[in-house]
């Protein structure tokens, strides 16, 4: 009888608060040994990791796996966004769920699990995105913020999807009433309708005049106006995707004043501009998202709000979209499908350009890319560190290897990467879901359908 299932021998273990070398003894999925030397003779199987850095799994609470979006579908589906996030060294996501039209929230979950269920093969949550509030939302808010379900999302524009400033106040009440958290896209609706229809009336369609119709400000005042919101409520709020240091400005000085208030930022923001959306012919497509790209000058700013803590985690809104999709709006930028892919290099980008680019301490990378998340979202300590009875969510990091990020490289299903000929140094180069070895080298080794439905706890405010 073995003691171990799996012993990761010789690594150099680093959370958000140590570093240090140990071995790891892992039995039914959970870590249960850290220790200088562990025998190998007390495992079934036996991973070498001298050389490399192990890390908590990362964690991307900000995805769009299979999602309904202006008329076609997200292209990675459960499965193969999965895949791609686990060759990335993620083995949680938090994807969000949107209540389709006339559904219930309870309906909406059943419908986002038959999306996932056997097809996903890391673990997974559901943030609801409430788009109806009516008296069976309502009747069902706590129950779901109390069951496994603390965190929804109010999106502040997108018709069909979006819900008014007296609704968004309503849903803080009932999260803070119930331990829970609400999660916020902030743009300002009336004021990107007014730009597009101006543009659109002057002959303005190329995708560039998708950033030009929802500027910085745009999002600052939004992001200010659900802050605001929830202060006045003295209820938590966690702002996604901030894109720029104006709107993260808004959230350092809620926290400065003592408010439960977060923010998020994703990698597109901290590399990419809105210089992306000049590229030639439809290219700058690639780039529609919500919010845009934004001047490179904010790129510094960012950096500097996640070093110092203004801002808490890196996740990706991954939201795929294959050219032909965003083809769509080959004659109008508002026909393009909003989104772009980032669920696999997620890591290795916020490593690379945080970590090796002297922008944040390897703690830091750990901190915002998995231990935070697994607090904001209540996973932990389940989630988000390597410790005695956690998860076995483990990555193998080799800080050498040297990679170009190519879409020809990448699992993601889609035809593009906004990050092509970008070079990092530092790599995912094995992953651990549960006490699995689930990748390794660039390819998905793990059972298929593997992954379990997160059910969370009470989220710890960062
Ligand atoms: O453009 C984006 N971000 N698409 C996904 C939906 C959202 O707004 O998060
Ligand atoms: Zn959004
Ligand atoms: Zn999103």
């Amino acid at each position: 009888m073995f003691t171990y299932d799996v012993l990761i021998k010789n690594g150099s273990i680093t959370t958000s608060g140590d570093y240090y070398k140990a071995d790891i003894g892992i039995k039914d999925g959970k870590i249960k040994d850290i220790s200088d030397k562990i025998d190998p003779a007390s495992a079934k199987e036996v991973f070498d990791a001298s050389g490399k850095i192990l890390i908590p799994g990362g964690i991307d609470v900000h995805t769009h796996l299979d999602m309904p979006f202006g008329g076609t579908f997200s292209s990675d589906n459960f499965e193969t966004g999965t895949k791609a996030a686990a060759i990335g060294g993620t083995t949680s996501i938090i994807d969000y769920a949107v209540q389709p039209k006339g559904k219930t929230l309870n309906e909406t979950i059943d419908i986002w699990n038959g999306k996932a269920k056997d097809k996903a093969v890391i673990d997974y949550g559901f943030h609801l995105a409430v788009t109806k509030l009516n008296d069976t939302t309502r009747e069902e808010l706590p129950e779901l913020l109390k069951n496994g379900f603390p965190s929804f999302k109010v999106f502040m524009v997108y018709e069909g999807m979006r819900l008014e400033d007296g609704e968004l106040m309503e849903i803080l009440k009932i999260a803070k009433d119930n331990d829970g958290l609400v999660c916020v896209h902030a743009e300002n609706y009336d004021s990107i309708n007014y730009r597009i229809k101006n543009l659109l009336d002057e002959g303005k369609t190329e995708p560039i005049y998708h950033a030009i119709s929802r500027p910085q400000k745009c999002e600052a005042e939004a992001t200010n106006r659900a802050v605001k919101l929830a202060e006045m409520l003295d209820a938590p709020i966690y702002i996604v995707h901030v894109s720029n240091g104006e709107a993260a400005d808004i959230i350092t000085a809620s926290r400065k004043h003592g408010f439960k208030t977060m923010g998020e930022t994703c990698p597109q923001y901290l590399l990419l501009s809105i210089d992306n959306y000049r590229e030639e012919g439809f290219n700058g497509a690639k780039y529609v998202m919500s919010p845009p790209l934004r001047d490179a000058s904010n790129h510094k700013l960012l950096w500097d709000d996640l070093r110092l803590g203004d801002l808490q985690t890196v996740a990706t809104d991954h939201c795929p979209f294959f050219m032909e999709q965003k083809r769509m709006g080959e004659n109008d930028f508002t026909k393009i499908p909003n989104g772009a892919p980032g669920i696999e290099s997620r890591m290795a980008l916020i490593h690379h350009f945080g970590v090796n680019g002297g922008n944040i301490s390897m703690e830091r990378f750990v901190e915002l890319t998995s231990t935070n998340p697994a607090k904001i979202f209540g996973m932990y300590p389940d989630k988000g560190t390597i410790a005695v009875n956690s998860d076995a969510d483990i990555v193998v990091f080799d800080p050498d290897k040297e990679v170009t990020i190519s879409v020809d490289n990448l699992h993601e299903e889609v035809d593009y990467t906004p990050y092509e000929g970008f070079k990092v140094k530092g790599y995912p180069v094995a992953t651990f879901s549960r006490g699995e070895l689930i990748a390794e080298d660039g390819k998905y080794i793990g059972e298929e359908g593997r992954g379990l439905l997160l059910k969370r706890g009470k989220p710890e405010i960062q």
